[in-house]
């Protein structure tokens, strides 16, 4: 055990306090529409789908606004279980349960797949929840470097040599929300085969755009990948979230996962605009290739001026400007030409990285990129 490099409780230190004071800023409507969204997560513009508002006020009109229990009391409704079989059945996974958040659904995942004997690694840069997760579950952490199957190995290597009966769990994301970066699934799955792990993968950030037909990058995956986690905060354009996994992990999930048994259930006017947004992506299924090509062609543009931008194949665009005081001129910079665009500073990006976190979406007017470009060459 010594003998494994582990930096534990640390990371989680470093994402909880910082070095400056965090400040709410408001987006109200007013502002929203006068300036041009690349900042938040709405991926596909769904938030604002008639289709999707529609929905929500329909069962609103009909069941009112929020579940009034949990699912094991009164909260189930034939809504929530329509969209986890339609979820399951989309995704070819053999059970689904609904969350009321992502961050909720994350920690049930890490609870109910881990516990203090179990040895976790989780990419460097994987989201707060999972390191919550992993803390609450009590299981030993481990971190390898970020999307580097190299150092996953390295780890997986020592443990089971330490342990051959060990069955560690690996945590990843697949579309990481401050990078933009994406692991190589794949050799992620070989290696966790090697070496008797089981994979868990966070898909909030690739639901609706990454992936065949916007199924994620981990469709089609089995085993050793037991569960992934997906939201309807993002892509999906509303709120709530759920976890993907098989009969068994389900039966466990259901029988003995506080976080989905303790919690009223997902407000019924958001399962029904999770379940409009899912038939949207259904019926529309090259939107996701279509945003896909866009925000290449954006990458290359930036790439090509000269700004500096990790890797990456999502709609997620980082442009790294390093201090402070930069990114924050960079922001009002473009706010004042009409971008709703949020500088991403330490403690959520390491010391030195602080970012702009573009966000292509759909249907972005035309002229967008050559606007934004044009603004940034003036210092
Ligand atoms: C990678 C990742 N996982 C999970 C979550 C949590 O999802 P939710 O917003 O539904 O709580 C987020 C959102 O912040 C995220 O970025």
């Amino acid at each position: 055990m010594n003998n494994i490099p582990q930096s534990r409780i640390r990371y989680l230190r470093t994402w909880t306090t910082g070095p400056k004071k965090a400040e709410l800023r408001s987006t109200s409507e007013s502002q929203n529409t006068a300036l041009l969204d690349l900042a938040s997560n709405d991926y596909l513009g769904l938030s604002k789908h008639p289709e999707i508002i529609a929905a929500a006020k329909e069962t609103i009109d009909l069941e009112g606004v929020g579940a009034g229990s949990s699912r094991f009391i009164t909260g189930t409704r034939p809504i929530h279980t329509s969209l986890e079989k339609e979820l399951a059945s989309w995704l070819a996974r053999e059970r689904v349960f609904l969350f009321p958040s992502g961050f909720q659904a994350n920690l049930a995942a890490v609870i109910a797949l881990s516990n203090r004997h179990t040895s976790v690694i989780a990419d460097r840069l994987s989201h707060y929840s999972l390191l919550m997760g992993i803390k609450s579950s009590g299981a030993k952490l481990y971190r390898y470097e970020h999307n580097d199957v190299h150092s996953l190995e390295k780890y997986l290597k020592q443990i089971i040599r330490r342990n051959p009966n060990d069955r560690p769990l690996v945590i990843t994301e697949s579309l990481f929300s401050m990078e933009g970066s994406s692991p190589k699934l794949k050799k992620m799955v070989e290696i966790c085969d090697k070496y008797g792990a089981r994979l868990l993968v966070d898909e909030a950030h690739a639901l609706g755009v990454m992936g065949s037909k916007g199924r994620g990058l981990s469709y089609g995956i089995k085993e050793p990948l037991v569960m992934i986690s997906g939201t309807f905060g993002k892509a999906f354009g509303s709120g709530g979230a759920f976890l993907a996994t098989n009969n068994e992990l389900g039966d466990k999930l259901l029988q003995m996962s506080g976080a989905f048994r303790y919690t009223t259930a997902l407000a019924p006017p958001l399962a029904a605009a999770a379940m409009a947004a899912l038939t949207l992506i259904q019926s529309n299924p090259e939107w996701a290739s279509e945003l896909r090509q866009e925000a290449s062609y954006w990458r290359a543009q930036f790439i090509d001026e000269g700004w500096d931008i990790p890797y990456g194949e999502g709609p997620i665009l980082p442009v790294i400007f390093g201090s402070d005081e930069e990114v924050l001129y960079r922001q009002n910079q473009l706010e004042k030409k009409g971008f709703l665009i949020v500088a991403i500073r330490p403690p959520t990006v390491p010391l030195g990285q602080a970012r702009l976190r573009f966000v292509i979406r759909r249907n972005l007017p035309k002229n967008s990129l050559e606007r934004v470009l044009e603004t940034l060459k003036e210092k």
